[in-house]
């Protein structure tokens, strides 16, 4: 038997119906704000990713799938979608468009991660960026864009976090001070974070190892490090946040793990899933596109990882989207099949899901394979009935049933369909 590869699933039905629900909310939700889809390649030149999450990063140095093609360069499954919106921005001229740019996008991301609990090494993101914005309206709008729709799916109990990077230039003061601070317990770092020492040193602040956290606990926050601009920056979106009764945290070690951030960046947690698994992550990015060879474009966005929210779906989104009005239709005998099949066809376009038997079962096991099915009406049509123009409508449920005309099904089970669930 061949297996799936490690870190990739099968979502199946009726799973796949929360994802399809998930994504036409998402997709709802976000082109109201503005945001119209964009549709990346998968593969995209290894070079994008290590100019922008940064060499020095988890995913670039040790989780992506990296291979040659036939030709020899060096491709990449995407690992995330900003990248590639970066590059898809210059490579099109997207800045000739007017400004700013709001833009979202779905799909699969690939990372060679550590298996465990909502880690998985295809997984699924749902992002929003807009482009050409530097003022804090864009980042309260994104961040209001993403509670909307996490309350829209039903969510209360999420908490945003949010953390100030500051600028590149005071980041690098800001590293200078956390290794002075840190130097005197450095060989009682773990051994990930000797490596990030120099690698990455801003990645030591959010180590999961307990030892590394009692020792960053003390140390100062990056935010300290932030110039007056940059504090400005984030207090307007903090108080433009509190003034929408969105509810946020201040995460002082928060720091996020690609490298093109500044400013802004936030996260969104779940109490079920515990705090180090991450439901959403995002943040400001305002040089990524000039570093990639484009002109000065601020901006800002998010990606949920899709895989870990549908994990934590409340119960009513859930309900709704799993429970569907569902009909079988059961013709019995071959002389049937055409006026039945007209008849799928009516409910479908009336918004009902058919299942229709079309393996010659008997009346009887039809019936039976209905019930299995989960099906809450079935309609029957024999030949005796085909002869008198009617149908027998049944309530698998409550065992009614009722005969009447052909014409009136489709009214008669959408409205029993209506009143379920
Ligand atoms: P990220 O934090 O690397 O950010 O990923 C965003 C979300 O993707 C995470 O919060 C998590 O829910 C999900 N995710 C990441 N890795 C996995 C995995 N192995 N298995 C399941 N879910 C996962 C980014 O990717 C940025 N591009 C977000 C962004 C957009 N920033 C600005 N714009």
């Amino acid at each position: 038997m061949i297996r799936k590869v490690k870190g990739t699933r099968d979502i199946l039905p009726p799973e796949s119906r929360l994802w399809n629900a998930v994504e036409g909310t998402a997709l709802r939700i976000f082109s109201g704000f503005g945001y119209d889809e964009i549709r990346l390649p998968l593969i995209e030149p290894t070079e994008l990713f290590v100019r922008s999450v940064g060499e020095g990063t988890d995913i670039v140095s040790k989780e992506m799938y990296t291979f040659p093609d036939r030709k020899g360069r060096s491709l990449t499954l995407r690992p995330e979608g900003t990248a590639g919106v970066a590059r898809a921005f210059i490579e099109n001229g997207l800045g000739q468009r007017p400004q700013p740019l709001r833009l979202c996008y779905l799909g699969p991301m690939f990372r060679y991660e550590k298996m465990q609990r909502g880690r998985y090494r295809q997984f699924a993101q749902i992002g929003i960026e807009i482009l050409g914005a530097a003022g804090p309206a864009a980042d309260i709008e994104v961040i209001a864009a993403l509670h909307t729709f996490l309350v829209e799916l039903g969510f209360h109990d999420l908490v945003i976090v949010l953390n100030n990077l500051g600028d590149p230039e005071d980041r690098e003061r800001f590293i200078a001070g956390l290794k002075a601070e840190l130097r005197p317990h450095r060989d009682r770092l773990c051994a990930d974070c000797q490596r990030r020492w120099d690698a990455n040193p801003l990645r030591i602040l959010d180590c999961k190892v307990p030892g590394c956290r009692k020792l960053v606990a003390d140390t100062t926050p990056v935010a300290e490090a932030a110039s007056d601009e940059a504090r400005r920056h984030v207090t307007a979106v903090e108080t433009g946040l509190a003034s929408l009764e969105i509810p946020v945290r201040w995460a002082p070690r928060l720091v996020r793990g690609l490298d093109y951030y500044l400013r802004t960046v936030f996260e969104v947690v779940s109490p079920q899933l515990g705090e180090d698994t991450v439901i959403c992550g995002g943040g400001r990015y305002d040089r990524l596109i000039a570093d990639l060879g484009g002109s000065s474009v601020p901006s800002v966005g998010f990606a949920i990882g899709e895989d870990r929210l549908v994990e934590v779906l409340p119960t009513s989104f859930r309900d709704r989207a799993l429970c569907r009005p569902e009909v079988a239709v059961l013709p019995v005998g071959e002389a049937a099949v055409p006026a039945a099949t007209r008849l799928v066809r009516d409910l479908v376009l009336a918004g009902a899901t058919v299942h229709t038997e079309v393996t010659g079962r008997s009346l009887k096991a039809g019936l039976k394979w209905a019930s299995k099915l989960g099906a809450a009406v079935a309609v029957i049509l024999g030949e005796e009935e085909l002869a008198t123009g009617v149908a027998v409508v049944r309530d698998l449920t409550r065992g009614e049933q009722e005969t009447m005309p052909v014409e009136s099904v489709v009214a008669a089970v959408t409205d029993r369909l209506c009143t379920r669930g």
